[in-house]
């Protein structure tokens, strides 16, 4: 009986590294140790867009920072290469402040924007 840690949107019963707030959405995730911010919020039930399903080569996983990038972990070689590469036009004052969801890990609270995050219901569909 019961549900596999981490399935229910409870966590695997270790206090949560972060709680990230999902700006226009105005969710808040408790994110887990090791977890990046797209598997907490699958976690908790939440649709993010993707194509490559977490893999880091789409880019619409991006989230824009409203507080900092030390609120996540450095982003690693894969991350970088892969937001120097999707978003090549981008202006540098913006790319700076974006990240892959599939990748961050929050270290503490923060808040970021990402459009087109919803809750999956029976029977409901993306617009
Ligand atoms: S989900 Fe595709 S790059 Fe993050």
């Amino acid at each position: 009986m019961g549900t596999a840690p981490g399935s229910d949107g409870q966590g695997t019963g270790e206090p949560p590294v972060a709680h990230v707030t999902v700006e226009p959405l105005g969710i808040v995730l408790d994110v887990q140790p090791g977890e990046t911010l797209i598997q907490a919020a699958w976690r908790h039930g939440y649709r993010w867009p993707t194509i490559c399903g977490g893999g880091g080569s789409c880019g619409l996983c991006y989230i824009e920072l409203d507080d900092g990038d030390d609120a996540f972990l450095p982003p690693d070689a894969t991350e970088r290469s892969a937001m120097a590469m999707l978003f090549a036009s981008m202006k540098p004052e913006r790319l700076a402040r974006c990240r892959l969801a599939c990748c961050a890990r929050p270290v503490r609270d923060t808040t970021v924007t990402k459009r087109g995050v919803w809750r999956e219901r029976p029977g409901q569909t993306p617009l």
